[in-house]
């Protein structure tokens, strides 16, 4: 019997993992069995003890369940911890160990695959929400310029930056939280749209001129082409989807599991293709 995985959500229909994960396992030559697991809202828990106590070895975890597995995990690995959630659980003799591979899918996803370095730069990440928590201690430990989190409720944008600034081993000087109005004169090499406005076919109301000249414009957002990206690419800024995020976070909690770090060009190519048909 191969080792069994799955995504857990609600909703989990649409979730791409299934392919992705199967793409891995061909690229390896691991032979794994990768599902979905429909959980009630209220039955998070109660469906991962039986995907636990019926064998499973590993789960992804999706919206809206990753604060509470985060809860749930017995021990909580890497940026998990201050991340406040977790996206990858690893099933292990009974323990449940939670980790957060989201953060680690953005920088790989900026800095291999589109070769945007963030050392030194100059980011703005959009958004003080679960996605904003699960991004923030990856990009702190590539040493950007500065790092400015401007959300529409300011004070959500402070608590954020608040949390992470306990983490003494990043330089943090130039850590802030702005209200999207106060970003006007200001300029960022990398602006992250980590909000949910996207899914309602709005943005947030950047000023015009926040794309300093050859700035990449990344929307967490996948298979859809949001306000924001229509928005920075009118401004002449290089823009992103997030579809190359969710690869590579899926790679890492392969590599997790497996211990095989999985080749992701071809699930991008992959995913790209079934995106668009
Ligand atoms: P997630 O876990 O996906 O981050 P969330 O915790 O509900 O979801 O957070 C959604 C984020 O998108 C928040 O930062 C939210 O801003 P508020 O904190 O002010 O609510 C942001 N957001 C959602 N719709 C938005 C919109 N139309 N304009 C600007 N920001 C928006």
């Amino acid at each position: 019997m191969p080792d069994k995985y799955a995504v857990i959500g609600n909703p989990v229909e649409h979730s791409q993992s299934p392919a992705i994960h199967a793409e891995f396992a061909r690229v390896t030559g691991q032979d794994i069995s990768y599902g979905r697991i429909l959980a009630p809202r209220d039955g998070f828990r109660a469906a991962i003890l039986k995907f636990r106590d019926e064998g499973g070895n590993g789960l992804n975890v999706t919206l809206p369940f990753k604060h509470e597995a985060w809860h749930l995990a017995g021990t909580r690995h890497g940026f998990a911890l201050a991340a406040g959630a977790v996206n990858t659980l690893a099933l292990q003799g009974g323990e449940i160990v939670g980790h957060n591979t989201d953060g680690i899918g953005l920088v790989r996803d900026l800095t291999r695959n589109l070769r945007v370095p963030v050392r030194g730069k100059r980011v703005l990440l959009m958004g003080a929400g679960g996605a904003s928590y699960g991004v923030m201690e990856p990009l702190l430990r590539e040493q950007p310029g500065g790092l400015v989190v401007a959300n529409r409720t300011l004070e959500k944008a402070i608590a954020l930056v608040g949390h992470f600034e306990k983490l003494q081993q990043y330089a943090l000087q130039g850590i802030t939280a702005r209200s999207y109005e106060a970003l006007a004169g200001a300029q960022f090499d990398i602006v992250i749209n980590a909000t949910s406005a996207g899914l309602e076919d709005a943005m947030p109301p950047i000023p015009e001129s926040v794309f300093a000249p050859g700035a990449l414009a990344y929307d967490m957002v996948y298979a859809k082409r949001t306000p924001f990206m229509k928005f920075a690419q009118e401004r002449g800024a290089r823009v992103s989807d997030g579809l190359g995020m969710l690869v590579e976070q899926a790679a890492e909690s392969f590599f997790i599991w497996r211990g095989v770090y999985p080749e992701t060009r071809s699930a991008i190519a992959m995913l790209k293709k079934r995106v668009s048909g």
